[in-house]
């Protein structure tokens, strides 16, 4: 049940230091802090030159991360939209892994691809919640992301554990393909355990109720970010609206400037997400909107530069650049779902949704 919680997408995001803790548990070698993802032996992604990551939706945000991830370990890899795979599908051959990424490993879209992708002779792997799904089932290797069940039609806690395996799974396939860990790791693995506990103390802050009391009625929600931060802002966005019905679009920071910045008013807010790439460019095209009256919350540690120029600010904790995002992905998702309960909004079950889409 809910326990405590008034609806179960509030309890799942509440999850999140526990479905995280789980997704890691056990996978990163304490003697060596080596990634030890127990079903691949060492040496599973020999050859690897090329991925492919296909997923629908919040999926998609979390594949999409899970990319960039891999462009910043040194390989190439393109998320795609498994809906537009089927006639958009870039050619694979004997180095490419496709990775298909889905919450439900049932999504229709998704296995329709991962089986196209597998009968064009690709290797593929699948990054799913649930034991003994399709996905699991067809793909030739599977890593669970253990987050537990998600009732909720808006994913939450499994886009967090999804984009932190595929972090993982990024420094495995480098390190594989490399013969040796790309350099970055050493930051990463002790902020990936101090994880759960920063996620507890910003689930303890109530930042977020006040900011979508603050901004209620507005007529548009947007949502900017760069590198790592743009597939946040991008499900930042889709919750948004998903849960409140209200109008809300994600934006890389940089595009703002090249046609949406048109929408900008005072009636716009403008949610920035800053996770350290660049941030000064960010933080410009935040301003250019501000200057247009639009007002602007940083989301970002304290202290940052951002804290000073923004209109409110939510806190994330300090983290290594690869997971600042999901920390602030976090603040935004109980953003969405405070101004989804001031509207008397049904979160658990939003109008014209399904959990798991079986159709094409
Ligand atoms: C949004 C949401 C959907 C799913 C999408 C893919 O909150 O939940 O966008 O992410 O339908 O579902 P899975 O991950 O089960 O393939």
């Amino acid at each position: 049940g809910k326990g405590e919680y008034d609806h179960f997408m509030l309890k799942e995001i509440h999850e999140q230091p526990t479905a995280l803790a789980q997704a890691i548990e056990g996978r990163i070698d304490p003697t060596n802090g080596r990634i030890a993802l127990e079903d691949f032996p060492p040496g599973t992604f020999d050859g690897v030159e090329n991925v492919q990551l296909i997923a629908c939706g919040t999926s998609y945000h979390a594949a999409l991360y899970g990319s960039l991830a891999l462009n910043q370990a040194g390989i190439r890899a393109t998320a795609l939209l498994a809906n537009e795979y089927s006639v958009t599908a870039p050619p694979v051959d004997d180095d490419t892994l496709v990775i298909a990424v889905s919450q439900s490993g049932e999504t229709a879209d998704t296995l329709s691809a991962l089986r196209q992708a597998t009968a064009a002779g690709a290797d593929t792997l699948t990054v799913t919640n649930v034991v003994g799904s399709t996905a699991a089932r067809e793909a030739d290797e599977t890593l669970f992301i253990r987050a537990g069940p998600e009732i909720g039609v808006a994913a939450t806690k499994t886009f967090s554990s999804q984009a932190v395996m595929l972090t993982l799974l990024a420094q495995r396939i480098a390190a594989d393909s490399r013969g040796e860990p790309p350099a970055d790791l050493q930051s990463l693995l002790p902020d990936l355990a101090q994880m759960p506990s920063q996620l507890e103390d910003l689930l303890a802050t109530d930042d977020a109720a006040h900011i979508a009391r603050q901004y209620q009625g507005s007529q548009s929600y947007f949502f900017i970010g760069r590198g790592l931060g743009y597939p946040v802002a991008l499900e930042g966005a889709l919750k948004f609206k998903e849960i409140t019905y209200e109008h809300a679009e994600g934006f890389a920071s940089g595009e703002l400037k090249h046609g949406p910045l048109a929408l900008v008013t005072p009636d716009t807010p403008v949610f920035a997400v800053f996770t350290g790439e660049e941030d000064e460019k960010t933080l410009k095209n935040a301003e250019e909107a501000q200057t247009r009256g639009a007002p602007v919350i940083a989301v970002c540690p304290e202290g940052h530069r951002a804290v000073e120029v923004a209109d409110e600010h939510l806190e994330i904790p300090d983290t290594d650049d690869e997971l600042a995002g999901l920390l602030a992905n976090v603040q935004l998702q109980l953003v969405s779902y405070h101004a989804a309960e001031l509207l008397d909004r049904p979160i658990d079950k939003p109008r014209n949704l399904a959990k798991s889409v079986t159709v094409e």
